[in-house]
């Protein structure tokens, strides 16, 4: 595993007040000192950072995936450091309590399929996939779960997506720097029925310190609810997201 510091260790001769502020580097400074720099934790903390550097573009942010998909679930999913697929399973079940078999889902940023693990187990079996990295993508054709998957960015007018094709689109851990950009959620209202329910589980701390979603996603999920295109259902925050970190679910019906 490919493990860079150098960004960790220059918040260090910041001033005082800029310390203060939530930044991406001073939250995994906070997060690797307090857990010892050489532990598995902080190792696997620093792959994920690696991902989610700040600046990051496109094209390094997938590549970075498709390197870390061979031990992404053994890191991440099955050793209890993120709940993220586990929560929005969750979150999308209580929404949809009958029919489970024949709800169509798109996982936006599907990854290695946990979400879809997770979903199936409560029923679910309508379930596609939209994801840019293959590595990811050749990780979660294995389960043998998505009955669809997409090797493409989700963003505005995706083009092998159609309109109001799907009764959910659910995002489990796809938020974040060089991630999903605010102006996916209009294309989430795009592919989602009517009357139908968008989920979006992300760790709270970016809407903090990511420069994409600060004063602009949830300002924005507010004009389009003031707009009539959706309608909030719930916020809610959960503890132990990923790294023992506080998540946000959000849940929406379409208009
Ligand atoms: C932290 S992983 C989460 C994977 C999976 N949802 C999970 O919970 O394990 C983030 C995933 O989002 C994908 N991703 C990032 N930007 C994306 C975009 N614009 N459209 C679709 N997927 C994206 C990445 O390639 C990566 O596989």
């Amino acid at each position: 595993m490919e493990l860079n510091l150098s960004t960790v260790e220059l918040c260090s001769t910041k001033s005082t007040r800029e310390r203060e502020m939530p930044t991406a580097e001073l939250s995994c400074k906070e997060y690797t000192e307090k857990i010892g720099e050489m532990t598995e934790d902080s190792q696997i903390y620093l792959a994920n950072y690696a991902a989610h550097r700040p600046g990051i573009s496109r094209d390094e942010m997938v590549d970075r995936y498709t390197k870390w998909a061979e031990t992404y679930d053994q890191d991440l999913c099955n050793t209890g450091r993120y709940h993220g697929p586990t929560i929005a399973a969750n979150a999308v079940a209580e929404e949809f309590k009958d029919g489970r078999n024949s709800v169509k889902i798109l996982d936006i940023g599907a990854g290695t399929g946990n979400f879809g693990k997770e979903a199936y187990k409560h029923g679910f079996r309508e379930l596609h996939g939209i994801d840019p990295s293959s590595g990811m993508l050749e990780r979660c054709q294995e389960k043998h779960i998505y009955k669809k998957l997409l090797c493409d960015f989700f963003q505005r007018d995706t083009p092998s997506l159609e309109n109001d094709a799907y009764d959910c689109t659910v995002v489990a851990g796809a938020m974040g720097e060089g991630h999903l950009s605010c102006d996916c959620l209009y294309e989430m209202i795009r592919v989602v029925k009517p009357g139908g329910l968008v989920v979006i589980v992300m760790r709270k701390e970016y809407l903090d310190y990511v420069n994409e979603y600060k004063d602009c996603l949830e300002p924005l999920m507010d004009k389009l609810e003031g707009e009539k295109k959706w309608q909030k259902i719930s916020r809610e925050i959960v503890p132990n997201y990923s790294f023992n970190k506080e998540g946000v679910v959000y849940k929406f019906k379409r208009e």
